[in-house]
């Protein structure tokens, strides 16, 4: 059987800027936006365009930019959002309008103070405009993790009957643990009559760190599309991390699922929007973080060097990272010292090594890191000691 398709929607944009501290001007979303296009994403969700002028000028002036991949902004299931985001979509090749409104019994009862008919015919009216405007119309049904899975299946099936091609079915709060999302999506795709002919789409928020297992559940239980985020910014604990569901579909090949993206640009894009949104990147955080494919004790060090696979199951080359890193620590052992002593240009013997790492280790416990400058100190006294005794 061969392999199919994932499509990577991106959010940073849109859910990823409503942080608070992540604000973008124009001209840094449009950056942005352009390096997304480069990366082979094929939705970007380019903003909320009713929510203010500058959004609405950020989303026109994206559509008009962005050539391969759609461009989609996003609304609440009301006339002015759509009009808004038609207007500001006007320019782009694939314009993509993404409506929708709250399925849960919280979301019914306390955010619109409605009932269940009410919900379904906002969400018909809403789908059924947004396609007089665009031809790709994709309905969020939020909080649809907390969503009754009966009342989830008649909402999508209305949706699709009025004209939605895409079907999002946000975790708007984290709570679904992998195996009740997997299975929400598999009860969807069992049960909504016209299934077979929209995409389905996780989006998952991270609350309870399970955002992006959530969404490759989902995948593997059908669903087409994943929305995430570069750095897995996003509401309070975030959304899935771009970096994280694409790779994790580039190393499990028994998936079959594979994306567009190319994961060369992948470090170099976290480290532009982190610094472009003034967000730091956690050091553990996977695949991008500073301590991804660094290695500091010395079982693993030694591990590493005489193969990387031993504690690696990435190619570093593959997410732009030039190489792995030994970094000496008072828990690095011998053979970590010799091959960063190497890396600089000398090479011990093994009754000089011994006498070395006695004195590395003095270094390394007065220090957190014993760095470059530290070897070559060391190696600078090693000599001295070496040429006096000889002398
Ligand atoms: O988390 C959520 O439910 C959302 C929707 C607006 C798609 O971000
Ligand atoms: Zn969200």
């Amino acid at each position: 059987m061969s392999a199919e398709k994932i499509q990577i929607f991106d959010t940073t944009l849109r859910d990823g800027e409503q942080v608070p501290g992540c604000k973008l001007n124009k001209k840094q979303k449009l950056e942005i936006a352009a390096k997304l296009d480069d990366l082979g994403v094929d939705v970007i969700e380019a903003g909320f365009p009713i929510s203010s002028p500058g959004d609405f000028d950020a989303v026109n002036a994206i559509s008009k930019l962005v050539k391969n991949a759609t461009v989609c902004g996003l609304t609440r299931a009301n006339k002015k959002d759509i009009e808004a985001a038609a207007r500001a979509l006007e320019y782009a090749v694939k314009p993509r309008i993404h409506t929708g409104i709250g399925t849960s019994d919280s979301h019914i009862i306390h955010k619109f103070n409605s009932n269940k008919e009410a919900i379904i015919e906002r969400a018909v009216e809403a789908v059924a405009y947004a396609k007089s405007f665009v031809d790709d119309v994709e309905f969020y049904a939020e909080d649809a993790g907390r969503t009754d899975n009966a009342y989830l299946a008649k909402v999508c099936e209305e949706v699709i009957k009025a004209g939605a091609t895409v079907l999002n079915i946000p975790d708007t709060t984290g709570y679904c643990l992998p195996y009740e999302y997997g299975n929400k999506i598999k009860y969807l795709k069992d049960n909504v009559p016209g299934i077979e002919n929209v995409i389905i789409s996780c989006h998952n928020h991270n609350d309870l760190g399970l955002a992006t297992a959530n969404a490759v559940a989902g995948a593997i239980n059908g669903a087409r599309q994943i929305e995430c985020t570069i750095n897995g910014i996003g509401e309070r604990a975030g959304n899935t991390a771009l970096e994280e569901i694409v790779m994790v579909f580039k190393q499990h090949k028994e998936l079959n699922l594979y994306t567009d993206i190319d994961t060369r640009m992948l470090t170099e894009l976290s480290q532009f929007t982190s610094e472009t949104m003034g967000m730091i990147v956690q050091p553990n955080k996977a695949i991008v973080g500073s301590n991804a494919f660094a290695h500091s004790s010395g079982i693993h060090q030694d591990g590493v060097i005489k193969n990387r696979e031993t504690y690696e199951i990435i190619d570093p080359a593959e997410v732009g990272v030039n190489e792995s890193s030994i970094i000496l620590t008072a828990r690095s052992g011998r053979s970590a010292l010799a091959y960063r002593l190497k890396n600089i240009g000398f090479e011990v013997t093994k009754n000089e090594l011994d006498v070395l790492y006695e004195q590395f280790l003095e270094v390394a416990d007065a220090k957190k890191e014993v760095v470059k400058e530290d070897l070559e100190r060391l190696m600078y006294q090693f000599n001295q000691t070496v040429e006096t005794k000889f002398a």
